[in-house]
């Protein structure tokens, strides 16, 4: 039997107009997205079947999303497509395909995509987010003038090596007592990006510097609540909810509030004879008053936001890695402090022109980052165009990950992959470059602070290691437990740093 439509539609109107409404819009949007769906491209990657409108993401564990998609790559193979809203996510895995999309097709996954919660803060300013001419512009920029402020000169290496001394001495203030060194590592590896954004650095009992380095830590655990991941589904309808999520954003806020005055103060001190940092550098830029270029105190703002961030979380989670690893083996943390004793001595500190005369230091921190795998997943990229990825068609729009835990854990490169060992990047007892590790990820939009990050571990650890053993506390066992957010960071520990008899 038929029903002409025309007849059936008016008089279910009449009964329940708003109930028919919503079932019928509701409807309507199911089947959209299920002929968008059945449209596809046949030779799209393959990967698991998701809901209509939501697709995968009842499929995710928050807590872990990493194991939550554990078997993806398993059951589907090295290209996997899943679907959350209007996006389509792609996770690449194994050293080929990945070389494949970073390397030969970089100019194509050279893109950002727009994330609700970050484009919420950021918009598309800054370097991170930023896309096109403008990230051209902003990432050239910010190259140059860090180039210009010391990065791989001398000046940079005294900063940091000043500022290892400070946290030497808050260290040995612990008294060889159980503490956390979390804050003051975060605190000192801050100290340098912001002398070089600001032109000056922040002691370690500045309360309200503390207050600002918890609200970069809150934003980090944050991003990966289920709140804020839902942002990224609906977030016409998020932004009106209370949650988690809308912490996040007044914790960024707090975050650009300090930005903004810290370019006030500049403004104001400004002497044009004289560049003393970042902010001093962007401001004659913006002097410049060119109306065509991208450089605007919007784009000061969200630059100087990114290096502060950027530079703060990353390595100072690295180097928490590090001193939980050195006291679950202390034999490796004996081998290089002998090396250092060797090398260097103790009545200097180190400097960079050692790190050649220390492959086995130099290796032990490879393999801190190896192990600790902070950005598990890289930082997302976008296809700018319809491709091609290992013989799948690739839509314009798709969001790229690389699974760098799959790579830094492969069998394939690695003697033993689930083993903090830093022969690994040893070959007769000199330091042996791998292809396989790619903490800074690769291409044209790699990490923009890979030459800092590598001299703030260099330095800091071997500063702290020339000083310290660390242990931990008595009848304490330690675990790598990890805390999951933005980055993967080692769960809060306690640990002893026992002075070294000179
Ligand atoms: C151990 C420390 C660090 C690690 C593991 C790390 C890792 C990364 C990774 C994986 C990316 C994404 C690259 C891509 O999309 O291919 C990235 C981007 C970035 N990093 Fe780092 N990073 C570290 C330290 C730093 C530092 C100290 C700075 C400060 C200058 C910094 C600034 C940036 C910026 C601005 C970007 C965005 C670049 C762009 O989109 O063009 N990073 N980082
Ligand atoms: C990434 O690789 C790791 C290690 O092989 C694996 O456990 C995980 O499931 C992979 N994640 C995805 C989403 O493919």
């Amino acid at each position: 039997m038929q029903l002409p439509l025309g007849t059936v539609l008016p008089s279910l109107w009449e009964k329940a107009p708003l109930q028919t409404l919503l079932l019928l819009s509701a409807f309507l949007l199911i089947l959209a997205q299920y002929l968008k769906k059945t449209r596809r491209h046949l030779n799209y990657p393959p990967g698991p079947p998701g809901l209509p409108i939501v697709g995968n993401f009842f499929q995710i564990d928050f807590k872990n999303p990493q194991i939550g998609i554990q078997k993806l790559a398993k059951d589907y193979g090295n290209v996997v497509c899943t679907y959350a809203g209007n996006l389509t996510f792609m996770m690449v895995t194994g050293l080929p395909l990945i070389k494949e999309v970073l390397v030969n097709q970089d100019q194509v996954f050279i893109d950002r995509p727009q994330i609700p919660i970050h484009f919420h803060v950021f918009k598309t300013h800054g370097l991170v987010m930023s896309n096109g001419q403008e990230w051209r512009q902003q990432r050239r920029f910010t190259l140059m003038t860090l180039r210009n402020f010391g990065l791989g000169k001398k000046s940079l290496e005294d900063r940091i090596r000043e500022e290892a001394r400070y946290l030497i001495d808050a260290i040995r203030e612990e008294k060889e007592q159980p503490f956390d060194p979390h804050f003051q590592i975060n605190n000192a590896v801050s100290n340098i990006i912001c002398s070089i954004t600001f032109g000056h650095r922040f002691d370690y009992h500045d309360s309200q510097f503390q207050e600002l380095l918890k609200s970069l830590d809150t934003v980090t655990v944050l991003e990966t609540s289920w709140e804020c991941q839902l942002f990224n589904i609906f977030p016409w309808i998020m932004k009106f909810l209370p949650g988690p999520h809308q912490k996040f954003f007044r914790e960024w806020k707090k975050l650009e509030s300090f930005v903004k005055h810290e370019i006030k103060q500049h403004k104001e001190d400004l002497n044009p004879e004289e560049t003393l940092d970042f902010i001093d550098a962007y401001l004659k830029e913006l002097s410049k008053d060119n109306i065509h270029s991208s450089f605007n105190e919007e784009n000061l703002v969200f630059c100087t936001l990114d290096l502060f961030f950027a530079g703060t979380e990353t390595t100072s989670t690295t180097l928490r890695w590090a001193l939980l690893y050195m006291a679950l083996y202390p034999e490796i943390q004996g081998k290089i402090q002998a090396e250092i004793d060797k090398m260097i001595g103790h009545s200097r500190l180190p400097t960079m022109a050692d790190k050649e005369n220390m492959p086995y230091t130099n290796a032990a921190i490879h393999e801190v980052q190896r192990m600790g795998d902070i950005l598990p997943f890289n930082v997302p990229r976008m296809a700018t165009v319809d491709t091609t990825v290992g013989g799948y068609h690739v839509a314009k729009g798709t969001v790229l990950s690389t699974n760098l835990t799959a790579l830094h854990r492969d069998p394939k490169e690695w003697a033993t992959p689930e083993t903090f060992n830093p022969e690994h990047f040893l070959e007769n007892g000199q330091f042996k470059k791998k292809e396989a590790f790619l903490p800074f990820s690769i291409g044209k939009r790699v990490c923009l602070g890979e030459q800092l990050a590598r001299a703030e571990l260099f330095l800091f650890f071997t500063c702290l290691l020339q000083k310290f053993t660390f242990q931990a506390p008595p009848n304490t066992q330690l675990n790598l437990d990890v805390r999951f957010g933005l980055t993967f960071s080692p769960a809060s520990y306690q640990i002893c740093a026992l002075p070294r008899v000179i």
